[in-house]
């Protein structure tokens, strides 16, 4: 049985992750979620799994480089998939030292940790151990609004925010042990994702929310700046797939082959909602167009971000299964069903739900 350990599980992605390879795996392998539960990290996410055998949840920073050993200590760890970070753009504005903390300085500790763990007297690597670095397109900067040029693995990295500077500065640790070290690990860099149990500061879940409750939907200067969305389920499975099939040492651009400009996507969700929701529920009646509100540019507004999965095609067979059609009514069909996660988590309650539910294991 193979043994994962997960980091930062309790987040967006990870949760999804590990919602999907318990159900593609189920009794086959073992996750070990290893998540800090910063403002991000939401452990009602993995409700339905928590109580699985095959799955343990252990309450860490991946800085902390004694609880890290110990974990690999205590575990013959298998595949290590690593998403814990800081991942959000405007947060690494306003204060990017914890973004160099956790995403620089943390991914170091993995590595190190997975290094001694794994590295035989000889400095080769003991045979079927892997180490997956989820990473993003933002690393490679901003693309021209031409519609024609795109990230391949091979373009330059040119980051712009302190958060894509600190993803960057990850990639390239992570790069150097392979060089030297041939450490096995991929590398893989993936556009936005979108789906159920993203915190409410992402554009998607944001405006979803606002909408409901009559908000204004803040759009950051003209709205025509343009990201490549991809449903998460998709991104879960890239990862798997790029563990298992990919080529050791490779890097890997994940993409949805879908490009959108804000404004349009505002408007989508607008028009989704007002499809979906019955016409008695008062909601309804708040969900318009007339929400829609210009706001002062974010700093470095990268101005158009789209993958070329090309590689990703071409060597292991991935490609971007869920339209976005489908994707987002999914999305907003999940977060309709879910309002009192979204509550739990926009009103903070979900940080308690940590001791209700640990304390005294
Ligand atoms: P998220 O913010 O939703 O979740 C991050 C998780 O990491 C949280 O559970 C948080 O508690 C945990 N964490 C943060 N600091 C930690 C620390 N020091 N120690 C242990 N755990 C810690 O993020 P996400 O959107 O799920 O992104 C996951 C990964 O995917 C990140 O590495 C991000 O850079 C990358 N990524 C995200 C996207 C996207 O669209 N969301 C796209 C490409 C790549
Ligand atoms: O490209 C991958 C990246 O996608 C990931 O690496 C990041 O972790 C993830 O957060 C995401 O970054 P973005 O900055 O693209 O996502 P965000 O949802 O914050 O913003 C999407 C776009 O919408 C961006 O152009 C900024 C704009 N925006 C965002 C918010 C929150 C608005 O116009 N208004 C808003 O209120």
């Amino acid at each position: 049985m193979r043994t994962y350990l997960v980091t930062g599980g309790a987040g967006f992605i990870g949760s999804n992750y590990i919602h999907y390879m318990f159900r593609k795996y189920d009794n086959e392998i073992r996750i070990i979620n290893v998540d800090k539960l910063t403002y991000a990290g939401n452990l009602e996410n993995l409700k339905d799994i928590e109580n699985r055998e095959n799955y343990s949840f252990v309450k860490a920073d991946i800085c902390d480089k004694e609880a890290i050993r110990k974990i690999f200590k205590d575990n013959d760890i298998d595949r290590v998939v690593h998403f814990a970070a800081e991942s959000h753009v405007d947060r690494s504005i306003k204060n990017p030292e914890v973004f160099i903390e956790t995403n620089v300085l943390g991914t170091a500790t993995m590595l190190n940790a997975a290094k001694e763990a794994w590295e035989k007297a000889d400095g080769t690597f003991a045979e079927g151990k892997k180490f997956l670095h989820v990473s993003t397109d933002e690393v490679y900067g901003s693309l021209p609004d031409d519609g024609k040029s795109f990230f391949y693995e091979t373009t330059p990295y040119d980051p712009h925010s302190p958060y894509s500077a600190s993803k960057a500065s990850s990639d390239f640790i992570v790069k150097s042990y392979i060089d030297t070290y041939h450490f096995p690990a991929n590398i893989t860099n993936t556009s936005n994702n979108y789906g159920p149990y993203q915190f409410p500061e992402k554009l998607i879940p944001l405006v979803i929310n606002n909408c409901l409750q009559g908000k204004e939907l803040p759009v950051y200067g003209d709205g025509r700046n343009i990201r490549d969305w991809l449903f998460v389920d998709d991104h879960a499975k890239g990862i798997d797939m790029v563990q298992e099939m990919g080529t050791l040492g490779q890097k890997y651009n994940i993409g949805g082959h879908n490009e959108r400009r804000n404004i349009d996507i505002i408007k989508t969700i607008i028009h989704t909602l007002q499809e979906i929701l019955p016409d008695d529920d008062p909601r309804k009646a708040n969900v318009s167009e007339d929400l829609i509100t210009f706001v002062t540019d974010r700093k470095g507004h990268d101005r158009r971000y789209a993958i070329a999965p090309d590689k990703i095609k071409a060597e292991i067979g991935w490609f971007p299964e869920t339209t976005f059609e489908v994707g987002i009514k999914k999305t907003v069909e999940w977060y309709l069903a879910h309002m009192d996660w979204m509550e739990n988590v926009t009103s903070g309650t979900y940080q308690k739900y940590y001791e209700d539910m640990y304390s005294g294991r």
